[in-house]
């Protein structure tokens, strides 16, 4: 993923599954009149829906440098990241609270953040959102360092 320029607006990639369709289209909403540049690829609805269909949509965008971040909601935020985290370059953090989503960025330089809807409120999530698209990477050597050790793992 390339590095964000200033004055650009970020690309946001979101999508849910059925359980967190309501919170991904506030959060899309939100961020939109916020300035941010959102692609919504779904759930288009509430019916039952299988995650890993839309993570996968989400992380490839990021993968492919389609979308700087991405934003997967579904019950737990957990399905989302453990399906995210199957794409090449993804690093997804299931994260319930504003603390974990600012360190996910500056130690783990994660670029999905996954949110349960039926966890956290929507004041919270967005809160989570804010804080994990305004918090940068630290680029500390043992963090790059580290990272480095889990991109080796797409090899093993
Ligand atoms: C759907 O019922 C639920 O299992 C799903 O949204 C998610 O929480 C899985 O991790």
């Amino acid at each position: 993923m390339g590095a964000v320029q200033k004055g650009h607006p970020l690309r946001i990639a979101i999508a849910s599954d059925h359980a967190g369709y309501h919170l991904k289209n506030q959060l899309r909403d939100t961020l939109r009149a916020e300035g941010y540049q959102v692609e919504d690829l779904g759930a288009d609805g509430g019916k039952s829906s299988d995650y890993p269909d839309y993570a996968v949509q989400v992380a490839k965008a990021v993968s492919l440098g389609e979308a700087e971040r991405g934003v997967l909601i579904c019950g737990t935020g957990v399905g989302m990241s453990l399906a995210a985290n199957r794409v090449r370059g993804v690093r997804a953090a299931a994260v319930s609270e504003p603390v974990t989503a600012r360190l996910s960025r500056e130690h783990n330089d994660a670029n999905v953040v996954c949110i349960g809807e039926r966890i956290v409120g929507p004041e919270m999530a967005l809160d989570i959102v804010r804080t994990f698209l305004s918090a940068r990477f630290s680029e500390g050597e043992r963090h790059v360092r580290r990272i480095g050790k889990i991109t080796a793992l797409d090899r093993s």
